[in-house]
C-alpha cells in the first residue's frame, strides 16, 4: 500500500525549524512519508511563529490560499501546529474552512492520532500543560549540514512584550545525557556545525549541569567541530560561560545577545532585568576575552512610552557598540501580554520611521564591519549551493558570516580555507585557496 505523504512549511525561528524536524520523525515513524512537493502531499502542515502579528497574518493568509487545493484533491488535510496554533488554534479552526487540525507546541507526539481524528472530521482539543521535552526523539533533518539541537524549552522571563512564555510554557531543561547523545549522533551523521537552542540558554540547568558545564561536555565530543548557541539573555550570561567560550576551541566566536533597547526606562518597562551599563559591561567583557568575537543582537523600537530621547539612546548605543548584525523590529502588541495594556502606545507611523532609521544605521555598520574582513583568510563550513549562481557555494565562518565563492558542490559539509576579496551587504565574497 502506498504511504500517505505529508509536507511541513515552517515559519519563524530556529526553534520552529527544530520542532518541525521532530515532527518529521514522529510522522515518519507513524508510517507517513515526507515530501517537499505540495502537489504530492496528502497532508500539508504549517508550523508558524506568533511573536509578531505580521508572522501570524502571513500564515493565516497562506492556509487560506493553499485551501484552494482541496477543489482538486478532496481528501487533502491542512493542519497548523506550533506557537500560532497554541495561541489561537481553536479560533482559527472555526474561522478558516480549509483548516482541518491544530496541535500546540507540546502535542507533537499525538499528531498521528490528531490526523486520524481529522480524517473522520473530528477535532482534537488543544493541550495546555507544558512538560514535553521530546527527550527520546532524534529529529529527522532533511536539509543542509547544520544541526539544531534543542537543549531547553519554554521561558520564565515574561518580558512584558513577549508572547513566548504563554505559548511555549514554563522553562525546562533537557537531560544533558540526551543532548550529548543527540549531538554525537548528529556529528557522526555529518552535521559538523551544531547550534544549541533555547529561549534562554544561559539558564540551562539539569541536576548539577549548568550551561557552562554543558558546553564543556559537548566540546569533548570528537564527532563535531563547531558549537553555536542561541539565545543568550544579558541578565544570565555568566563569566563562567564567557571563560568557556574563550577557552574551548570548538565554541564559535559569535554570540547573539538581544539588547532590545538602549534606554533604562524602556528596559525596565520591558521587564528585561538589566541596564544599559550592564549590557555595555558584558560587551566589553566579551570583546576582551574573545577579541575576534562577532556580536549580533535584537533591537526593538516603538515600545509603549518610547520617547524620541529613549529612541535616540537605542540608536546611539547601536552606533557605539557596532554590532556585526542587528535584527530590528518594531514593537507589535500581543494579546494577553503586559505591554499590550500599557499607556502611550506609539503610533504605527512613528514606529515605522524609527525602524527605518535603525535599519539604515545597521546597514552601514555591517558593511563597514564586513569590509574589514577583506584580505583575511577564513575557515568556512560549506553549507549550500548559492541561491544566485549554481557554480558557487555558500558557507559560514566561525564568527557566523556568510561567504560565497566558486567551488564544487561536493564540498558541502566540508571545511575549506577561503580568502575574502569583497563584501556586498552582509555577504562576503571569497576565493578558495586550500582544502
Ligand atoms: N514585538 C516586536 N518584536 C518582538 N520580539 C519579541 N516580541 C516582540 C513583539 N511583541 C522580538 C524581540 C526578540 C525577538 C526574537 O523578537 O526583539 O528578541
Ligand atoms: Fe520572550 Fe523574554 Fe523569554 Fe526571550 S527571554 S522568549 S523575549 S519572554
Amino acid at each position: 500500500m502506498q504511504r500517505e505523504k505529508f509536507s511541513i512549511i515552517t515559519y519563524g525561528c530556529q526553534m520552529n525549524v527544530a520542532d518541525s524536524e521532530v515532527v518529521v520523525r514522529i510522522l515518519t515513524k507513524a508510517g507517513y512519508e515526507f515530501t517537499e512537493n505540495l502537489n504530492d502531499s496528502d497532508i500539508i502542515i504549517f508550523n508558524s511563529c506568533t511573536v509578531r502579528q505580521h508572522a501570524e497574518d502571513r500564515v493565516v493568509g497562506r492556509i487560506t490560499q493553499e485551501g484552494s487545493r482541496k477543489k482538486a484533491k478532496h481528501n487533502l488535510l491542512i493542519g497548523l501546529i506550533g506557537c500560532v496554533a497554541q495561541r489561537i488554534g481553536n479560533e482559527l479552526l472555526n474561522k478558516i474552512d480549509s483548516l482541518d487540525f491544530v496541535a500546540g507546541t507540546d502535542q507533537y507526539r499525538n499528531l498521528p492520532e490528531i490526523i486520524e481524528f481529522a480524517k473522520l472530521k473530528n477535532i482534537s482539543n488543544l493541550q495546555e500543560n507544558y512538560n514535553e521535552n521530546y527527550e527520546d526523539i532524534y529529529p529527522l533533518r532533511k536539509k543542509n549540514v547544520n544541526a539544531f539541537v534543542t537543549i531547553m524549552r519554554g521561558c520564565n522571563n515574561f518580558c512584558s512584550y513577549c508572547i513566548v512564555p504563554y505559548v511555549r510554557g514554563k522553562e525546562r531543561s533537557r537531560n544533558f545525557k540526551a543532548i550529548l547523545s543527540e549531538v554525537e549522533k548528529a556529528g557522526k551523521n555529518g552535521f559538523k556545525d551544531i547550534t544549541l537552542l533555547g529561549q534562554n540558554v544561559n539558564s540551562y540547568n539539569f541536576g548539577k549541569c549548568n550551561f557552562a558545564e554543558l558546553l564543556k561536555k559537548i566540546s569533548k565530543l570528537s564527532s563535531i567541530e563547531r558549537i553555536r548557541f542561541v539565545t543568550s539573555h544579558p541578565k544570565d550570561l555568566s563569566d563562567e560561560v564567557i571563560n568557556v567560550m574563550a577557552n574551548e576551541e570548538k565554541i564559535c566566536e559569535h554570540i547573539h545577545l538581544p539588547m532590545q533597547s538602549g534606554s533604562d526606562k524602556i528596559l525596565q518597562s520591558m521587564n528585561r532585568k538589566y541596564t544599559k551599563t550592564h549590557y555595555l559591561k558584558l560587551v566589553d567583557k566579551l570583546r576582551n576575552s574573545i577579541p575576534d568575537i562577532a556580536i549580533t543582537t535584537d533591537v526593538m523600537c516603538g515600545f509603549p512610552d518610547e520617547t524620541e530621547k529613549d529612541f535616540l539612546e537605542t540608536y546611539d548605543l547601536m552606533k557605539k557598540i557596532k554590532f556585526d548584525y542587528t535584527f530590528t523590529f518594531k514593537y507589535s502588541p500581543r494579546n494577553g501580554t503586559a505591554a499590550e495594556k500599557f499607556d502611550n502606545q506609539i503610533d504605527e507611523k512613528i514606529r515605522l520611521e524609527r525602524l527605518q532609521k535603525l535599519i539604515n544605521l545597521q546597514e552601514k555598520i555591517t558593511l563597514q564591519k564586513y569590509k574589514e574582513q577583506i584580505g583575511k583568510s577564513v575557515k568556512v563550513y560549506v553549507e549550500n549551493i548559492s541561491k544566485k549562481d549554481e557554480n558557487e557555494v555558500s558557507g559560514r565562518t566561525c564568527d557566523n558570516k556568510i561567504v560565497v565563492f566558486s567551488a564544487d558542490k561536493n564540498l558541502i559539509g566540508k571545511f575549506v580555507k577561503v580568502k575574502i576579496y569583497d563584501a556586498i551587504g552582509w555577504t562576503l565574497k571569497g576565493k578558495i585557496y586550500k582544502r
